[in-house]
This record gives structure tokens, sequence and C-alpha cells, in this order.
């Protein structure tokens, strides 16, 4: 998330906190292995997975469309170690995913979570409130069976869970394995670290009990804002995980600022709460962002003052600070060690989604020490589009 839990990463120091004691005293009904899949609905899924491939990394793996059968849509898988994405557009007018399209641009659809239970799962999201989106569905081919099923979260944005212990093709029944000549090298990036969700004005508390009551999360670090609100584009965030620490959800809302808050105008121009960026783990921040920057990623500029005195701010470090000026890469630290991290500008044409990059050194936070670079780097981003 966007660097925003300062006051709580105070109290985090005073806490002796740990997952485990927080999941202790509740069963985790909704077990959950990790992330299976993120599905963004985009205008044009052919040449969205070539800039996937080229500037990303990520490595052609599955295919679905005319030639297998389907008459409506168009879907690309790309991975990357164990980062899945799935492309998806529409091939005829009208219907649910041109209508979204329309309505949001280019954004995630599906964040689908890895369970061994997609009819349990279902069940006991759905007897304590979930929205259902997908009835348990057994899908089959030659290579096994799945069973999806899914649950609206904030927004238009919904999780399917997906139980695949007995399938073994490519990725889902009616996918092909994707052929293609064309392989750039991945870029070393690992795993999903987070996903992070922006809600509208007084809506965070909503969707973190959504998260807690209804997903058996528990909240691991909150950010309230008030004094920073009032020099720097406003937000509130708090971080829900689920009790094996896989999945981390940070949920922000906007917040009064003197200036317009940036999830506010992500809200604008997503047309309402969506997923505002992906946390992409590697264990080598420096080559992946400079291989992104050779393949043409543009990242937040941050001004290199920001490294005057850095290591006052965080410490000893292994990487040397020249190195990380050179590419921009930001650094915190908490009780628990460190992290690099560096963000995107975004990677669709309206003002919405972004990628983060991030290398744990210990650290288990998210990065709050840098949100005052990262505001200001956003603001001259805002001002550039006359939306601040
Ligand atoms: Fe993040």
């Amino acid at each position: 998330m966007m660097a925003a839990e300062i006051k709580n990463l105070k109290d985090l120091k005073n806490t002796e906190y740990s997952l485990k004691k927080l999941f202790n005293e509740a069963e985790d009904f909704l077990p959950l292995l990790g992330t299976d899949y993120v599905e963004l609905y985009v205008g044009n899924a052919k040449q969205s997975a070539h800039f996937y491939k080229t500037a990303l990394g990520f490595q052609s793996e599955a295919y679905a469309g005319l030639e297998t059968g389907l008459k409506d849509r168009v879907s690309y898988v790309l991975k990357q170690d164990k980062i899945r994405l799935v492309l998806t557009t529409p091939l005829q007018k009208g219907g649910e995913i041109n209508r979204h399209i329309e309505e949001h641009g280019d954004g995630v659809k599906v964040v689908a979570l890895w369970v061994e239970d997609a009819t349990k799962a279902f069940e006991e999201t759905t007897k304590r409130g979930a929205k259902p989106y997908m009835k348990p569905t057994r899908e089959e081919d030659i290579d096994g069976y799945v069973v999806r099923s899914g649950i609206y979260t904030y927004g238009e944005t919904v999780h399917i869970f997906v139980e695949r212990n007995n399938y073994r093709g490519v990725f889902l029944p009616g996918y092909r394995k994707w052929e293609s000549h064309y392989n750039p090298e991945p870029v070393g990036l690992k795993f999903i670290d987070h996903i992070v969700g922006n809600v509208g004005w007084n809506e965070m508390n909503t969707w973190c009990k959504f998260y807690g009551e209804i997903m058996g999360f528990a909240q691991i670090v909150s950010f309230v804002d008030d004094d920073i609100a009032t020099d720097y584009t406003a937000l509130m965030s708090k971080v829900m995980s689920n009790g094996n620490g896989r999945i981390k959800f940070p949920i922000n809302e906007p917040a009064e600022g003197k200036k317009k808050s940036q999830i506010e105008e992500y809200l604008d121009f997503y047309n309402g709460p969506g997923v505002q960026h992906l946390a992409l783990a590697t264990n080598d921040i420096v080559s992946t962002v400079s291989a992104m920057r050779e393949r043409g990623i543009e990242f937040l500029y941050v001004p290199e003052t920001y490294y005057d005195d850095l290591l006052e701010r965080v410490g000893d470090i292994d990487e040397d600070v020249e190195t990380l000026k050179k590419h921009g890469i930001l650094i915190d630290r908490d009780e628990e060690g460190y992290l690099l991290q560096l963000f995107t500008k975004t990677i669709v044409d309206r003002p919405t989604l972004f990628i983060e990059i991030i290398q744990r050194k210990g650290a288990k936070s998210f990065g709050v020490g840098n949100f005052k670079a990262l505001f200001e780097a956003i603001e001259r981003e805002q001002a550039a589009r006359g939306t601040l």
C-alpha cells in the first residue's frame, strides 16, 4: 500500500503483535492457500499481453478464444514465477465485460484465491453475508476438473475461489497451452505481496469489516490520517490479512486535505471502488527495476534529496545508496527489518491502476516512512493531469 500507516507503526512497536496471536482465538473458516490469479478486463487483450510480456517479463502460459470454442471473449494467461495474470477482452458488442470496460476502463475484475474446497468457501462466506457472484461450478476437460465459486467485494471487483487439486491442465478447463515464439526474459517478479483496494468516502471500515467478518481476516495495520491530511493528498488505510498471512489486502479511503485526494482521483476515473495497485515481490529490486526501466516502464520520480539523510533514517543496509539513488528505489525500516520499494506510474490510460515492486528484507510493514516522498511524487503526477 501507499506508505500510509505511520501512526500505527508506532503502535505496532508498542504492541507485542503477531498474526498467530490474532488468529488463535478463532478457527480459520476460510483457509486460503494463496492468490490463484488476477484477471483484468481490458480493451485489447492481445496488445496488453504483449505489454506484460515485453515490459514486465511475463511468460506466455495459456489461451482461450475462438480457436478453443469461445464465441464471445478471448483470454490470455501470463505467468511469472507464482504470479498469474489473465487478460480478457470481449469479442462481441454488448454484455457484461464491455459494460465493465466502458465504466472502469482497463482494470482488475477478479482476485482469485486458491482454496482446498471452493464449495465450502462459498457457503462459509455467503452465510456470513457475502453477495454471491458465481455459485460453485464444476468445470472439466481431459486434464481433470476444477470447482470455482465467487463472491463480490468492493465495487464490481470479485473474489473467485479456485479448487484445483484434481486438475493437471495448464490453467483451467477450456484453456490450451499458449505457445509463442516471442518470450522475453522474466524481470525477477516472484509473487503477489499484497493487493490494494480503493473504496469510497467513509467506506474503509465497512470493507475491513467485510474482510473480518465474512472472510475471517484480521486487521494487521491501520493508519488514520489527520495532520498529514492538511499538507498532502490524503488517504486513510487499514491492512487486512488472512490467517496464514499469504493474502494481504490494504484498503484505502480518501481523506480531506488541502489538495484532492489521490484516492478521490482514482474513484472519479474508475467510477467507484476498485483495485489500486498490485504489489509484486522480487529478490533483487535493483535488477528488476533496471530491467523494467530498460523495457519502457516509467516509475514515480523521487527527488535526489530523498537520499541525503537516508542512512540516518533507515540505518545500515546491504545496498549501495548511490545505486538505489540511481534507480529511485525507496527504503523503509520497521522493527523487524527493512524493505525496498518503488511504484510505477499508472499502467493504463485512466489514472487508476499501477504496480508496486517490493523487496522485503525482514520488514513486514508497507513502507510508512516513504509516504511523504511518495505523496509528493503523486501530487506532481496529479498536477500534470490537472486533477489536484
Ligand atoms: Fe503497496
